[in-house]
């Protein structure tokens, strides 16, 4: 395998190609995602907290196109009419997330009735146009008071590492966040749990910790490496510790949603697998083993983490009603090359030196506008290979996330894109794997973090300037497909 960037991307497969998916059954349940830092704006409103993008996107440089997540897509004021296009779609489901600063702007302690009774609108909307609810209840915006870790005491400090020193500093590396975050997570229960059924905890703690505390890319910014590894462990702690408030409250559907994705050697030498690996471990299975298997993949890992880990893996691995896998693309990983000149770089992020492995371009394939490659059938890989790896400690599965950045209206490349992987998602419900759902990323263009609003996801186009709402080509598809779907 050669390892150069790839000069000339591959065009899609022409539109004309197309002819109809195979069919799904009959109770598949089909969802759009969002996240509120991404599409609610009103940040200063009705006694909204600060987050950690509030405060990461003012900083200078951050946010590639300068902008920041003030408006977005003041779906805060517009939600009426964004669940109207969610009800003209024809999707089952709406996958959102509650602004925990929104809720609780401190992190802890007093709650602000006022974020409440916006997400009580919401789901009273939703249910109103036929749409369920599903909530994440954190996607990304941890409130600032938490991450600077300054309101008094127990969280400066925190996050101190067994045999590697200490680490300071408050947020998700601070074990407090992880109770912190079970009791707003109960306080939004306590709030919507008569009306909503599924609930999903956490949305890609990988992403979080790697580029927010490892490489600082994301919110807050922290450039700690390995030492970014305790955020990993609180925030799965943070999720086990939330399920067990839900269960209290009697909830019975709920999952979480992480990425994850196939990573492939670049090839067969034993530096370049063992690299892979390795990379599999931090991306995939450092987020799944403990929540299915109840045990860290790697010993000496493990021994990495804080706090009395064996007991909290206990309460990290509470039976899950099903599984939620967002899925983008597969990662090409060898060694990193000791001859290569400069500072290493991959999809525009400059990597630490000492990181012992080396992400490659994958080649010969079509790229989104992102520049990541358009693989479907790695769904379906990594699919068979969950099936493989977890057995029957996998519980059904929902594909929370799937989507790609394309501009423009007219967006014949995302109705290829989107198409094409709901076959590689059919081809594995043929090889028996148990999925039961998928939701697009996303409903509408939306702040695509350190990207600012120049990557284009949405089945609906934005205009930041007056906020008009546009569906897309790709809209109108997913909705005759769901009407070809429902007609079955
Ligand atoms: C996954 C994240 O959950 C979401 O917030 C993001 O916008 C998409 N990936 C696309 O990068």
């Amino acid at each position: 395998m050669t390892t150069a960037p790839d000069p000339s991307p591959v065009p899609l497969a022409p539109l004309t190609s197309l002819t109809p998916l195979p069919r799904f059954p009959r109770d598949f349940l089909w969802g759009v995602s969002t996240s509120a830092q991404q599409i609610e704006g009103a940040v200063d409103e009705d006694g909204r907290g600060r987050s950690a993008w509030d405060a990461f996107a003012d900083g200078p440089g951050r946010i590639k196109d300068g902008s920041d997540a003030r408006v977005a897509t003041d779906h805060y004021h517009r939600y009426r009419e964004d669940v109207a296009l969610l009800r003209g779609l024809g999707v089952g489901a709406y996958r959102f997330s509650v602004s925990w600063p929104r809720i609780v702007p401190d992190g802890r302690g007093a709650v602000n009735p006022a974020g409440l009774d916006f997400y009580d609108r919401l789901v009273d909307e939703l249910l109103a146009a036929g749409v369920e609810p599903v909530p994440t209840l954190f996607h990304w915006d941890t409130p600032q008071a938490l991450e600077t870790g300054d309101i008094g005491g127990s969280i400066a400090g925190g996050g101190s590492v067994a045999g590697r020193g200490s680490v300071a500093g408050g947020g998700w590396l601070a074990r407090e966040t992880s109770e912190h975050f079970a009791a707003y997570a109960d306080t939004v229960a306590a709030r919507l749990g008569d009306r909503v059924d599924r609930w999903i905890t956490l949305n890609e703690p990988a992403e979080l910790t790697l580029l927010g505390y490892g490489l600082g890319q994301h919110a807050p910014g922290r450039r700690l490496v390995f030492d970014a590894l305790p955020a990993a462990h609180h925030q799965l702690l943070g999720h086990g510790l939330a399920v067990q408030a839900l269960r209290a409250r009697g909830a019975t559907n709920i999952g979480i949603a992480n990425s994850h994705g196939p990573t492939w050697p670049a090839s067969r030498t034993e530096a370049d697998s063992a690299a892979a690996a390795l990379y599999d471990v931090l991306l995939n299975r450092l987020f799944a083993d403990p929540l299915l298997l109840g045990r860290y993949p790697d010993e000496e890992l493990a021994a990495l983490l804080p706090g009395p880990v064996a007991d909290d893996l206990k309460i990290i691995s509470q039976p899950l009603d099903w599984y939620g896998i967002n899925y983008y693309q597969p990662t090409l990983v060898g060694a990193p090359d000791p001859a290569a000149a400069g500072p290493a770089e991959f999809g525009g992020i400059s990597l630490p030196p000492e990181l012992p492995f080396a992400p490659r371009e994958i080649e010969d394939r079509p790229r989104t506008d992102f520049g990541w490659p358009v693989v479907p059938e790695a769904l379906t890989e990594l699919l068979l290979s969950f099936r493989e790896r977890y057995g029957a400690s996998l519980p059904p599965v929902l594909i929370t996330e799937n989507g790609c950045a394309y501009d423009g209206v007219e967006d014949p490349d995302r109705i290829t894109f989107l198409d094409a992987h709901l076959r590689a998602l059919h081809d594995a419900l043929s090889a028996g794997v148990d999925v039961r759902g998928y939701f697009v990323w996303s409903l509408m263009d939306n702040f695509e973090w350190a990207e600012g609003y120049a990557r284009r996801f949405g089945l609906v186009h934005i205009d930041y300037r007056t906020l008009t709402r546009t569906p897309k080509s790709s809209y109108h598809w997913l909705r005759d497909t769901l009407r070809d779907q429902a007609r079955g």
